[in-house]
Parts: C-alpha cells; sequence; structure tokens
C-alpha cells in the first residue's frame, strides 16, 4: 500500500468510550449505534472491538444483514425498517429488529404477517415526540401497538423514540420530547429506547431500558459548547498523511483553484496528500487547523481532490515526507468541523474507501 492518507483507528478508546456509555447507562441496555460504516471506522473490526454490548443500531435492512455476515449473533435494530414483503422476509429470516415509523408499514405488516411465522417478528414502533422526522403520532402509536400485539407472528414489540435538540442541555424540546414518550410508554412491557449520545450523557431521559449511543463511542462530542476531551472522551480515527512538497509563493501570487488565497507576503506552503476525494471537507475555508508534529497550522486556498496547502509561516523546519495530522490524536475532529461549518459526524462517516484504515488495539494486536 503506497498511498500516503490513512486513517488510525484505536479499536482500545473505542473500548474506552463504549465503557462510559456503559457507565452512564447504568442497569439499561447499550446498543451501539454502527451504521454509516461505524460513522466511517469500518464496522467489522468496530463490532468485533465491541462484542460484549447488548445489542446494535444500524440505519437500513443492507447494514443489518451485513452484520450478520460479520457473525454478529446480538441483537441488531434496522431504525428505519422493511419496505416490502420481502424486506420482511430478509429480516425475519436474519433475526433482525425493524423499526416501524410510517403507516405503509404498519398497512404491510398487517397485510403479511397471517402469512408469516408465529412468533417471528421484533418490533419497535417508532414514536414522533418533535424531531418531525421519522415516527409515527404518538396517538397513532398507541392504536397500532394494540393491533400488533394481537398477531400471533409478533415475537416482541418495542418502542423509541428520538431526540432533536439533545445536543443542548436543558433544551425545552427535549423536555417536551421526554414527557409525551414518558408518558407514551408507561404501560409497555417491551423494550423502550430514547437516549442517543447526548442524552445519555446530560442524562435528559433515564426512564429508557435500551440507550442507543453513536457519537461518543466514536471521540466525537455531542454535545454543544462542550470538547470531547472535556467529556472524557477519546478520539478513534487519527487521519493521517504526509508533506509531499513545500514551496514559498512571493507577494500576490495565489495558492488552488480559483485563485481564493492570495500571499500578502513571501510565504512557504506545504502541500498535504489529503483531499476531498478522500472525505477531507472541500468547503473547510483558509484558517481551517491542521497539525505537522508538535505545530498548529492551517489550510491556504481551496481544498483539491487529491491535495490541500498549508502556510508554513510558524513551521519553517517542515520538509515532503513530515507526517501530518487532519484530526484525530492532537487535534479534535469537532475543531476542524466547526472551521468547515460542519459537524464531526459528516467528516467521520465521510471518509471515502479509498483511504485505508488501519486498527490498533484490536484483540489481535
Ligand atoms: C435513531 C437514532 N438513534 C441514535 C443515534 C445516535 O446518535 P448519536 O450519534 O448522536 O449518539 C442516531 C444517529 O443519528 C439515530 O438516528
Amino acid at each position: 500500500m503506497h498511498r500516503l492518507i490513512k486513517a488510525q483507528i484505536d479499536l482500545r478508546a473505542l473500548r474506552r468510550n463504549f465503557e462510559q456509555a456503559r457507565e452512564r447507562a447504568g442497569r439499561r441496555a447499550v446498543w451501539p449505534v454502527v451504521k454509516a460504516n461505524a460513522y466511517g471506522h469500518g464496522v467489522g473490526p468496530v463490532v468485533r472491538a465491541l462484542a460484549d454490548a447488548d445489542g446494535f443500531c444500524v440505519a437500513d435492512l443492507d447494514e443489518g444483514l451485513m452484520l450478520r455476515e460479520l457473525g454478529v449473533t446480538a441483537p441488531v435494530l434496522v431504525i428505519q425498517g422493511a419496505f416490502s414483503g420481502a424486506g420482511l422476509r430478509a429480516a425475519i429470516a436474519a433475526g433482525l429488529t425493524l423499526g416501524v415509523h410510517d403507516p405503509e408499514q404498519v398497512k404491510l405488516l398487517l397485510r403479511d404477517a397471517a402469512q408469516l411465522p408465529a412468533g417471528s417478528l421484533r418490533l419497535w414502533l417508532k414514536l414522533e415526540t418533535g424531531m418531525h422526522r421519522l415516527g409515527l403520532q404518538t396517538e397513532q402509536a398507541l392504536k397500532v401497538r394494540e393491533q400488533l400485539a394481537g398477531l400471533a407472528a409478533v415475537a416482541e414489540l418495542g418502542m423509541m423514540t428520538h431526540f432533536a435538540c439533545a445536543d443542548t442541555v436543558d433544551h425545552p424540546l427535549t423536555d417536551a420530547q421526554a414527557t409525551e414518550f414518558g408518558m407514551a410508554t408507561l404501560a409497555t412491557n417491551g423494550p423502550v429506547s430514547a437516549c442517543n449520545s447526548a442524552a445519555l450523557l446530560t442524562g435528559a431521559y433515564q426512564s429508557d431500558s435500551v440507550v442507543r449511543p453513536g457519537i461518543m463511542l466514536y471521540g466525537g462530542t455531542p454535545l454543544l459548547g462542550r470538547t470531547a476531551a472535556g467529556l472524557s472522551l477519546a478520539p478513534v480515527m487519527t487521519l493521517m498523511s504526509r508533506v509531499v512538497a513545500v514551496k514559498d509563493v512571493r507577494a500576490g501570487e495565489s495558492v488552488g483553484y480559483g485563485a481564493s488565497w492570495v500571499a500578502s507576503e513571501t510565504t512557504r506552503i506545504g502541500l498535504v496528500a489529503a483531499g476531498y476525494g478522500d472525505g477531507y471537507p472541500r468547503h473547510a475555508p483558509s484558517g481551517t487547523p491542521v497539525r505537522i508534529g508538535a505545530c498548529d497550522v492551517h489550510t491556504l486556498g481551496r481544498v483539491s481532490m487529491d491535495s490541500l496547502a498549508v502556510d508554513l509561516r510558524t513551521a519553517g523546519h517542515v520538509r515532503p515526507g513530515d507526517e501530518v495530522v487532519l484530526w484525530g490524536r492532537g487535534l479534535p475532529v469537532d475543531l476542524v468541523a466547526a472551521a468547515a461549518d460542519t459537524i464531526g459526524y459528516e467528516l467521520l462517516a465521510g471518509l471515502t474507501s479509498r483511504v485505508a484504515r488501519v486498527y490498533s488495539g484490536g484483540e489481535r494486536d
């Protein structure tokens, strides 16, 4: 492998973050969210490192089937559920738990249930309590629960919801959602699940039996105004590359496509082998932080597909071949995300397949 850019994935840090989630969860079960290739970290090594998790959550059926192919035997919640009879049967064959968030899915279940084996369906109704994304209105969900509970095919009926603003401590919408969900689930005896990382860390909801942390496991902050380090979360992914050229540009000369950055004085720049073809955000403006050795530098001009430029005026010792951290250890992904006007989730999940993931801290180390 000759490509200079790589993502080092520290599975020990992943486990430490998972232990934090366990501690916060207390007696509740912890089902890590491993959708989108485990937020870009590589779903196979991640689920193996978290083999003692109580279950896992993924977005869609294909991701759920992939976990079974990887040998995961724990429960797997497919958040978006199934959209066809074939999907229902595939989920049953693989023993997946299906989210139910839309009346069309309810119709499908009522249509097909009689032909499905008794006790074969594990369903979690997703309640719309304020996010206005996926979910059945609470009233509607309570009726659906009664309808489905009478079907021989149904083995488990859970209830879940998702908070829209748990990243902001004490947000009134979280309180409203928590109250509505708490009331709706008073009489349920199946699994009940509400908390994402933010709600788990702030304790915004504690009456669920299953929590669904994602970003905190990967060492990103789920809370606005709080750093991951301040929450004792360790970065799992460190995106690294190398300087491939060093040069001086003179006053008046520009750097990169669109000539968006123009030197006001003679400026030493470094070119780093990392670009939007790797998942580094093209919209990251000049000034986005980058770390070379112990030096904090920043980007200059537009990010290209395979390279980006950094300002070396404060790091004149840098030479081609020097190691660069784009995010991770020593440079939190949340800082880079803030500079690029996005969130750490997007940077981690957006890492492209051409970047090799190099794992440490796994069972084979
Ligand atoms: C339904 C659901 N639950 C849990 C999570 C995990 O959220 P977080 O990564 O903020 O912990 C997500 C992530 O988007 C989600 O969509």
